[in-house]
């Protein structure tokens, strides 16, 4: 069954490249026109030019990291789309260093990007969602739930996202639907880089990570993350808020 977004409005945040390009590309095919937010002018109009998808897909730049941004991006998607019914707070960073290594700008990067961000999008958004009766979906990451070797600040802000969510969905309840999505090991630009940065190569990495999905035994892709995420964001769900959703090819089961 094709879920129908004809007629909605959606904000994606770091909807440039990886996963949220995903989400970006599954809304359109569902109907919805689409705000896509990339860090800067330059990422942002390289992805609309690749979506080629006319006035269905707007931009609406800036770093998330900085809450004036996060203002202005939820305003220009506004503007541009005449409201807002769904934002998806996919927009993320990770930095694979060990805790004696991380200095201050390194956890700064990761908090800002990671867990400010989801809040003050968040934040700006709410009266938007308010007036449409809509919904957020927060991408967090099981890394949350589960440690890795290196990248502390990366498990405590999608840790963050995973409170946020919960508080969130009870304080802007019955209006506004808040839910959270935590991806297992998904090809993308982030995947690669840990993937290098830990086994020296993208081949050896995903061998290891696909391994971790225990059920599954493989590395996800961008499209199997956007499809919970749109029936989270669909009336399908008219009745969920507040949930963790883990899609990770049983990576926390095992
Ligand atoms: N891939 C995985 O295995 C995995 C697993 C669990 C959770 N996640 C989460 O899923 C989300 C997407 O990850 P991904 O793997 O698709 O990452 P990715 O391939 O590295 O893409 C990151 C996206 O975020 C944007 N971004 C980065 N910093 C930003 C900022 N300050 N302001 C606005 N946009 C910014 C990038 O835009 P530019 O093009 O402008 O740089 C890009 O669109 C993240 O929240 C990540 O933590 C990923």
């Amino acid at each position: 069954m094709q879920i129908d977004f004809t007629g909605r409005n959606v904000l994606v945040t770091g909807g440039t490249r990886g996963i949220g390009r995903g989400i970006v590309e599954a809304f359109l095919e569902a109907g919805a026109r689409v705000a896509v937010n990339g860090s800067s002018r330059e990422s942002t109009d390289k992805a609309l030019g690749e979506l080629a998808a006319g006035d269905q897909a707007v931009d609406a730049p800036g770093s998330v990291a900085r809450s004036a941004d996060c203002r202005a991006i939820v305003e220009a998607a506004a503007a541009a789309l005449g409201g807002l019914d769904v934002v998806v707070n996919n927009a993320g960073v990770y930095e694979g260093f060990k805790t004696e290594e991380t200095d201050d700008e390194a956890w700064d990067k990761v908090i800002d990007t990671n867990l400010k961000g989801v809040f003050f999008v968040t934040k700006y958004a709410v009266p938007h969602l308010r007036k449409s009766k809509g919904n957020i979906v927060n991408l967090s990451s099981v890394n949350a739930m589960v440690g890795l070797s290196a990248g502390a600040p990366y498990g405590a802000s999608k840790a963050g996202v995973i409170s946020l969510t919960r508080n969130h969905s009870i304080e802007f309840a019955p209006d506004i639907r808040v839910n959270a999505v935590c991806p297992g090991a998904i090809d993308s630009d982030m995947l690669r880089y840990l993937a290098v940065s830990k086994w020296g190569s993208v081949e050896a990495g995903y061998k290891v990570l696909g391994q971790g999905a225990a059920a599954m035994k493989r590395v996800g892709e961008t499209r199997e993350i956007a499809g919970p995420v749109l029936y989270l964001a669909s009336d399908l769900a008219s009745f969920v808020t507040g949930s963790i959703h883990v899609v990770d090819g049983g990576e926390v089961v095992d």
